[in-house]
Formats: structure tokens, sequence, C-alpha cells
């Protein structure tokens, strides 16, 4: 494969930043990575790119940007209960969704519509409406760029966690995720817990439930509140919910019992409780704010987006402004979801 030299990354991340990569090439096997890698052995800094949907280029990228394009989905084995999938790591994370409802195969249908490839899905444990992919999660095999060695995940081994894994930690930029293998169940269980999702499920009037239409009905809802990758830059959930204590919350309780509406949270282990980072953002003035090209969506808090022309760094001091003002408000530290390069 050709590797390009001061290549734009426009067209290949979400927040359309014009960000520049010194190095760039695509692989759409194990085998070309190997090669692009033991030709370019003098270029110190590489990353693996996928959708470009959770990134933001602050700067250019001095290094090489290795585009992940292995394709191909297919069931590789089955049981009585489940069907095992295994897809290349540069595949649609959404066309694998759709294969999946289209089969009646269970356990994606929650998490359709999230921009984004399949190799990226472990990366963070991608999740929405009540499920993550840890839920699903078979294994998935891995190139290890320094000694160029395969290795085989298990659940247990990538340390899932909320919008955690152990790619994004430990072994941050050491390894290409190649392909995943997702375990769905042939006799779909669904999760309609999340409060948003029941209510949309009602107002289609559901009454017998099917994969496709809460795959639909999560559609519906993203469509309604989340900006359109190819209309509006954003990398989706820019911070992560925080986890606070319960003096904590009683004490947001306590400085919004006037506001005539509750204070929302999720009960997070024990003694803690998750508070929507959008709620909070909303809560100190952001929300539809713009500077320049640089905005707090308007349907949305949690999501920075980039009207236009707005460059990584903007959108990077206007998430160190909010995050400024959430901690001298209520005290909370907002801890950011996207990955800042
Ligand atoms: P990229 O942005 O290309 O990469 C993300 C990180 O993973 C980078 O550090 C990159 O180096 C690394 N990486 C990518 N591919 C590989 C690979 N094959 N091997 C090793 N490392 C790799 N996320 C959710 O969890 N839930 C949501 O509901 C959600 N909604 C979103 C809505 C919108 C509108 C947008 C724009 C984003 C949303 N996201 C959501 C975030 C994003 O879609 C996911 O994190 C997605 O998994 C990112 O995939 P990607 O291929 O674009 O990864
Ligand atoms: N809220 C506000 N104002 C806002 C936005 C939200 O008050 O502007 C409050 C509302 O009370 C609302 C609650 O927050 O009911 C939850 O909002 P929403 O259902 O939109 O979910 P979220 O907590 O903001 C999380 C994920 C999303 C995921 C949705 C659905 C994180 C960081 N984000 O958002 O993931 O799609 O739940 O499960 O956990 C992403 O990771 O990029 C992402 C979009």
């Amino acid at each position: 494969m050709q590797v390009q030299k001061d290549f734009s990354l426009k067209k290949y991340n979400t927040f359309g930043i014009a960000a520049i990569a010194r190095y760039f090439s695509t692989f759409f096997n194990t085998e070309e990575l190997e090669s692009i890698i033991e030709n370019n052995k003098k270029i110190t800094s590489k990353m693996i790119l996928g959708g470009g949907s959770n990134i933001l280029f602050t700067k250019d990228y001095d290094g090489l940007v290795l585009k992940n394009e292995i394709c191909g989905m297919k069931v590789i084995k089955d049981d009585e209960n489940f069907v095992y999938i295994k897809a290349g790591g540069g595949v649609k994370w959404h066309n694998l969704v759709m294969f999946c409802v289209d089969q009646n195969f269970g356990g994606l249908e929650n998490l359709s519509l999230i921009p984004g490839n399949v190799g990226a899905s472990p990366m963070q444990n991608i999740g929405a409406y009540g499920v993550e992919i840890k839920d699903v999660f078979y294994q998935l095999e891995a190139f290890h760029l320094k000694e160029k060695e395969m290795q085989l995940f298990s659940a247990d081994d990538c340390s899932f966690g909320y919008r955690e894994s152990i790619f994004k930690n430990k072994y941050k930029n050491e390894f290409a995720i190649l392909n995943v293998t997702y375990r769905l169940r042939k006799k779909p269980v669904f999760n309609i817990s999340y409060g948003a999702l029941l209510q949309e499920l009602e107002k289609m009037n559901i009454t017998d439930l099917t994969v496709k239409a809460v795959s639909d009905a999560v559609i519906r809802i993203r469509s309604s509140k989340l900006p359109d990758p190819a209309l509006i830059g954003s990398a989706g959930s820019f911070f992560k919910n925080p986890v606070i204590t319960s003096h904590q919350l009683y004490e947001i309780h306590r400085l919004h019992e006037n506001d005539g509406k509750d204070v929302p949270f999720y009960k997070s282990g024990e003694e803690h409780f998750k508070i929507p980072a959008g709620w909070l953002i909303e809560k100190c003035g952001w929300k539809g704010y713009r500077k320049g090209d640089a905005g707090c969506y308007e349907k949305q808090a949690l999501v920075l987006v980039n009207y236009g022309r707005a460059n990584g760094k903007e959108i990077y001091d206007l998430s160190e402004e909010i995050k400024m003002s959430v901690r001298e408000k209520f005290g909370i530290d907002l801890e950011r979801e996207v990955n800042i390069l």
C-alpha cells in the first residue's frame, strides 16, 4: 500500500477538523498492515483510525495514520441459543447492526445508528439505551504494532467499563484491532428499561416487541436529538456522565429544589449515582451556545459541535470553559470521553 504524505483528515473525522496527517495509509488485511509497518519503521508515532467519530484533532498528526479497512462479516458458529458473528474491524458499525436486525439476531438493536466502525467498538465499550458491547462481546483479534504479533482477547482480557477498556488505557495505541466476534441470541431478550426507549415504543404503539421495532425506536430517538455527522460535525457525547456520592447528589437537590423539576440521576453501585453531564452543562447555561463555529448543541448539551470551520483547538477550549463552569457551580470534574489528539 502506498503511504501518502501530508494527507488531509477533514473527511476522516466526524468533527470535520482540517488536520493534516504527516503520513497516511489504509490497510485491507493483516499482511498489508504488517508490510506497511515493516517498511515504515522509522516513523515512531502511529495510530489506527476507524470512522473518526470519537476523535478530536487539536493539531496536525506528526506520524503515520493507519486506516483500518478490513471488511467482511459472517456467522462463524452457532449452538442452540446463540450465533457467533465475526466482523472485520473496518466494517461500519451500523451495517453490522442492520445485518443482525434483518436476521432477527438479538443483542445489538439498542446500539443502532452509532457512528464508527467495528474495530473501535471495544475501545470504549460503546453503549446506548441500556446496552454495552460487553454484553454481546465474545472475542477479538488484535495485532501488536511493535511486537508484530497477533493476540486473542476474551471479554475478561479487555477490562471493559463505562466507556472504558484496556485499549483506551494500558494498551493505548499498542494494538490494531483487526476483527471482533459477537455472541447474539437466536431468541432475543429485550432490554427496554431506558426511559426514553420505553416512551418511544409506546409512542409507536408497539405491542409485540421485535428486534426491528427496538432498533427503529432507537433510530427515531437518536435522529431527534443527536446531530447527523453528515450535516453537523461532532463526536457524540464529549464528556462522560460523572459518578457522584449521595452527599454530592443531596447538595445538588438542595441547590435546585426551587426549579420545579427533579434532578435526573441513576443508581451506580451501592453508594454512588450517575448524573447526566448534559443536565449539568445545560444548568450552567451552555446549551445552544456558539462562539465562532464551535458550539454546544441546542438539542443535547453533552454534544459539542463544529458548525463548519472551527478548528480542534477552538472546540477543545470550549470544552475547557464548560469543564471549569461545571466545576465552579457543582464541584464536579467532568472527564472527556472523546480521544484528544
Ligand atoms: P475512531 O474515532 O476512528 O477511533 C476512536 C479511538 O479508537 C481512537 O483512539 C483510535 O485510535 C482507536 N481505534 C479505532 N479503531 C481502532 C482499531 N481497529 N484498533 C485499535 N484502535 C482503534 N459512542 C457510544 O458509545 N455511544 C453512543 O451512543 C454514541 N453516539 C454517537 C453519536 C454521534 C453523532 C457521534 C459522532 C459519535 C457517537 N459515539 C457514541 C462515539 C463513536 O461513535 C464511538 O466511540 C465509535 O465506536 C467510534 O468508532 P470509530 O471507528 O469512529 O473510531
Ligand atoms: N439532559 C439534559 N439536558 C441535555 C441533555 C440531557 O437535561 O441537554 C438530561 C435529561 O434529563 C435526559 C438525561 O440527561 O433525560 C439523559 O439524556 P440522554 O438520554 O440523551 O443520554 P445522555 O446521558 O446524555 C448517554 C450516552 C450517549 C447515549 C445515550 C443513550 C454518555 C457519555 N453518553 O447520553 O452516548 O447515546 O446515553 O444511552 O454516557 C456517546 O457516548 O457519544 C453517546 C452519544
